[in-house]
């Protein structure tokens, strides 16, 4: 079979220091007024000072805006406030640096400026009809991969679940990774959005959307994630760690952007809407489960993943070769301190099942990738076993 095969990513400039290029990035994509958007903790880091130094240094207005939010996604309001402020001042960029929500409200408020609806009107796929002004985006952590992507994803507050935009026209125009900027990422974050940036791996890779270019970057994301999620758990400053780190999410992002997440984080979205549990954490205690679930139509794969994390299969049957990959992962959750079921999370009540699985069973935009047909009743039995581990 010959595929077809359609790869986009934003322009991209990885390195220690990198944040320094700022005000030459986004001199290249013609801006005279910045806004730079950035969440309070990494106004606190003196990383927010160094953008906006680099900005000024290349004749760049800018003013920053510090987006404050109490859910762990965004609502939308947020980013329709910041394109407000961004339209009021005639920011011709807008530059995100933060985690992933911040990321997110920095592309949709770009989007927002050009598009006059609100943000609810663009969820699903390839609703937004037009490109915002440029952006640049700067992860400060090494997990969503938001810097690279298509994607937005938001609180609707109206409803209190979790939707996404996903819209070529959301892709950044440069995505500047700097891994210092992650060195003063905490333990638990570190390790809840390092677990996110191998699911944006791990899962694309035994989905039907998979292609060569994907797998390679999804199993060298894998082998560097795996290798050092944990000293950059044990020690922020591992600076090795955090530069690996950087680089596998990187990796990750784009997979992520070119194949898409599909079965852990469709079932996530309830469970992290319902319960507005980080991402990371929502995705782990159904991981093993969905794994599971997918093992009969993607062996192979999973024996490649195995071996990514580091296992020995040599000698062992097939079944038992893939096998070892979810004890691999359950034994590395487990090192993290991340749950590896519901209960770890103090989710008990079974009687939630029935409303997930149909919201579940709705995220058709990506359990369609899924290498295995789902009923609502098929993920309903993932669910309950993913109850205990
Ligand atoms: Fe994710």
């Amino acid at each position: 079979m010959y595929q077809s095969i359609n790869f986009a990513t934003p322009s991209v400039i990885f390195g220690m220091g990198s944040i320094n290029q700022t005000g030459a990035e986004a001199a290249k994509l013609g801006a005279k007024r910045a806004l730079l958007v950035t969440g309070p903790n990494v106004q606190k880091s003196g990383s927010v000072d160094r953008a906006v130094d680099s900005l000024r240094a290349s004749g760049i207005e800018t003013e920053v805006k510090v987006e404050a939010r109490n859910t762990p996604e965004p609502a939308t309001r947020i980013a329709e406030e910041v394109s407000v402020f961004a339209r009021e001042m005639g920011a011709d960029c807008v530059i995100g640096l933060g985690g992933g929500s911040v990321l997110d409200v920095a592309k949709m408020s770009a989007a927002l400026v050009i598009n006059p609806l609100r943000v609810r009107d663009y969820f699903g796929k390839e609703k937004l009809p037009a490109r915002g002004i440029p952006t640049i985006m700067i992860p400060t952590t090494s997990g969503t991969g938001a810097e690279v992507t298509k994607h937005a994803i938001f609180l609707d507050e109206e409803t209190s679940v979790k939707k996404a935009v996903a819209s070529t026209n959301l892709l950044p125009n440069t995505a500047i990774i700097d891994p210092m900027l992650t060195v003063s990422c905490p333990p638990a974050v570190t390790a809840s959005a390092g677990i996110d940036a191998f699911m944006h791996a791990a899962e694309p890779f035994v989905s039907k959307a998979a292609n060569p270019i994907t797998d390679n970057l999804s199993l060298n994301a894998i082998a560097l994630i795996a290798k050092w999620i944990g000293p950059a758990f044990a020690d922020g400053d591992n600076l090795d760690a955090r530069y690996y780190m950087s680089l596998g999410s990187l990796m990750a992002g784009m997979v992520l952007n070119n194949a898409g997440t599909s079965l852990v984080h469709a079932l996530a979205y309830p469970i992290g809407g319902e319960y507005h549990i980080n991402h990371g954490r929502s995705l782990t205690p159904i991981m093993l489960a969905c794994f599971d679930y997918i093992m009969v139509a993607k062996q192979d794969k999973f024996i490649l993943m195995a071996e990514a994390l580091g296992e020995n299969v040599k000698g062992l049957a097939p079944y038992e070769a893939a096998q070892l990959c979810l004890k691999s992962l359950k034994a590395l959750l487990r090192r993290l301190d991340l749950p590896v079921c519901l209960n770890d999370l103090d989710i008990t009540d079974k009687s939630k099942v029935d409303r997930w699985a149909v919201d579940a069973h709705a995220e058709q935009r990506l359990l369609s990738r899924c290498a295995r047909t789902l009923t609502v009743d098929d993920i309903k039995k993932i669910y309950l076993a993913s109850f205990s581990a």
